[in-house]
């Protein structure tokens, strides 16, 4: 059955990368609670004790208590075998009543703000960058498509978390903005591929987590540093819960473009 427009995400398998912190802990606290019991969360980071303190949260809540299950996986997604850990429990927790496969590439670097584009010389560091942030969510991506194919009455939201640096350039960000505009390019070429998927790249604008500290601290370029720490002071950045509440509001609506680049502030 169809769950778009109907004011729930399904009985879904939803996965979850970074889920530990920020956004993607907001991401998993807000889709707990639009899934339909019987519903699986498959949430994915490094952080053991912040995932499990995740999970006992979400299980004692309204979802968790309705019978939405929630999985951990404790993986380096810059791995191979982390991403082999994501897909091996996605697939035992998945049952023939799912409707509903979503996976949310949320997990990212920042990468060396520090220096600008003519300080990276060393190519091991950059293919160790590219390797989390662009290699890991094309080829999560894929498994998952390939675990769980397209058939009638299976519903498959892919989704990117994307940055306005997909877009715009950001002097000494160089790989953060290459990683982000090559997510995005990817995310299309699927849209286009398959047309059966439904594709979003959603920026989420900027929120105050731990990544946002670390840009404010050690960006390199002065300009753009300083206006990291004045959107801080002035109280312009966002809460990771607005943002998530958005891009729930995108997927309940289910009304975008497959292969869009949508962002917070167009919602
Ligand atoms: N914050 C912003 O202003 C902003 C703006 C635009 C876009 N975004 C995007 O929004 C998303 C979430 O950002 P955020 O601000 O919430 O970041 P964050 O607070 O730094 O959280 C990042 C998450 O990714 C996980 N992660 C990092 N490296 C990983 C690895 N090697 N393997 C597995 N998981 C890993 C982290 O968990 P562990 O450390 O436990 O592994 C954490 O859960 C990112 O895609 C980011 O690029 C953020």
């Amino acid at each position: 059955m169809s769950s778009s427009g109907c004011g729930n995400l399904g009985r879904a398998l939803c996965i979850i990368t970074g889920a530990s912190r920020g956004f993607g802990r907001s991401t998993a606290r807000d889709v707990s609670r639009l899934v339909k019991p019987g519903s699986v969360l498959v949430l994915v980071a490094r952080s053991g004790d912040d995932l499990q303190a995740l999970q006992a949260e979400l299980a004692e809540s309204e979802a968790g208590r309705a019978g939405v299950v929630v999985r951990r996986v404790v993986a380096d997604l810059g791995r191979m075998e982390g991403l082999e850990a994501v897909l091996r429990t996605s697939k035992e927790a998945f049952t023939e009543d799912i409707d509903h496969v979503i996976l949310v590439n949320n997990a990212a670097s920042l990468g060396d703000v520090s220096r600008y584009s003519k300080n990276f010389t060393n190519m091991a560091e950059v293919d160790s960058y590219l390797s989390l942030n662009v290699s890991s969510s094309l080829c999560l991506t894929a498994s998952v498509l390939q675990a769980f194919p397209q058939r009638s009455g299976l519903k498959r939201t892919v989704i990117n978390i994307s940055s306005l640096c997909a877009l715009q350039p950001f002097r000494s960000w160089v790989l953060y903005c290459t990683g982000k505009a090559a997510r995005d390019m990817m995310f299309r070429v699927l849209a286009e591929e398959e047309p059966d998927l439904r594709v979003l790249n959603y920026s989420p604008g900027p929120l105050d987590t731990a990544m946002q500290a670390e840009a404010r601290s050690i960006t390199a370029d002065p300009k753009i540093k300083q206006s990291f720490s004045d959107m801080f002071a002035q109280g312009q950045l966002l809460t990771c819960e607005e943002s998530s509440a958005k891009l729930m509001k995108l997927l309940l609506e289910d009304k975008y473009t497959s292969g869009a680049h949508i962002d917070i502030y167009d919602v």
